[in-house]
């Protein structure tokens, strides 16, 4: 094979690419994937400041004038606006990047109740999170897949899910020592089921569409390290036989395959790349 047939097999030159939560950390990685393919990134966030980040990441590695739009994935009516103003902009979406999350914290409450602990964990909290990270995700599937199905041309849609989707949270990892049981800090339940239930929609998705060009597969990425505490990062790494976490760049290869022609055979699957962590 020649450099220039892999250069044509991961081209995603005229492709658009539609990327929500894009203001946080690894969107902007998928940003910069989708541009050193050759495509165009709309980069949707709830968060301004965050998408001026990304945009001045991007303007920092690429010369190329890409978009961002504010807007609430859990608001319909929002997303219909949103698909308006990139069709007016570029008259097509190639690409579906599901990647916003609330992704809820480790709570460690000294002195009260901890509300990231089951027993204890609120069910407006519950909606909230299932309501951005799954409603979310079908509410763009619903609006930006919808268009990629009736427009003719196919398209991709990558959901991103977790190692966590795939294996349930080590608790071990989060316990600090001088509490009692009950008030040990946990991975919240709503992490893991929204990252299960986004690796569902991917399957729901990837037969839904098959007729219409529609291609639906998840990416599972394992946890990236961004100054975590030593000895979490010590507990964590020793459950990963790279023995260490990812760099949030290591997922760039794993979208400039997912959304170009180089994964034209895959649908309905789960990428995960997390150093071997759900293998041990
Ligand atoms: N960082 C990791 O270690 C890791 C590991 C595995 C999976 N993931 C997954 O990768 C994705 C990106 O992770 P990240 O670390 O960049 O997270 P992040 O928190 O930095 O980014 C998530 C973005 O989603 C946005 N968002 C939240 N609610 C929204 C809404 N209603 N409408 C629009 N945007 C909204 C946030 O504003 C934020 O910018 C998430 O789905 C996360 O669960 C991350």
């Amino acid at each position: 094979m020649s450099s220039s047939e892999v250069n044509k097999l991961f081209s995603l030159q005229g492709k658009v690419a539609v990327i929500t939560g894009a203001g946080g950390m690894l969107g902007f990685h998928h940003a910069a994937a989708i541009l050193a393919c050759g495509g165009q990134p709309v980069l949707l966030d709830i968060d301004l400041a965050g998408l001026q980040r990304t945009q001045a990441l991007l303007n920092k590695e690429f010369d190329f004038d890409v978009i961002s739009l504010e807007c609430n994935i859990t608001n319909l009516s929002e997303l219909m606006g949103v698909r308006q103003a990139v069709l007016k902009r570029y008259s097509r979406i190639d690409i579906l990047i599901n990647n916003a999350a609330r992704n809820p914290k480790v709570e460690t409450a000294e002195n009260s109740v901890n509300f990231s602990r089951l027993e204890n964990f609120p069910m407006d909290q519950w909606e909230q999170d299932l309501s951005v990270g799954l409603g979310g995700a079908f509410n763009c599937a619903k609006v930006f897949g919808g268009y990629m199905a009736s427009s003719g041309q196919g398209g991709v849609i990558v959901n991103i899910a977790s190692d966590l989707g795939v294996i349930a949270p080590d608790q071990r990892l989060y316990r600090v020592d001088s509490l009692e049981d009950h008030m040990q800090p946990v991975k919240p339940v709503t992490y893991s089921v929204v990252k299960h239930g986004l690796i569902g929609l991917t399957k729901y998705l990837a037969t839904y569409w098959c007729e219409q060009g529609i291609r639906c597969n998840s990416l599972s990425p394992g946890g990236v390290f961004a100054n975590q505490d030593d000895v979490f990062v010590s507990k964590l790494t020793q459950l990963i036989p790279l023995g260490r976490m990812a760099q949030p760049d290591e997922y760039r290869g794993a979208i400039a395959f997912l959304c170009s022609s180089a994964s034209t055979y895959m649908n309905g699957a789960n990428l995960v790349m997390d150093g071997g962590r759900s293998v041990w």
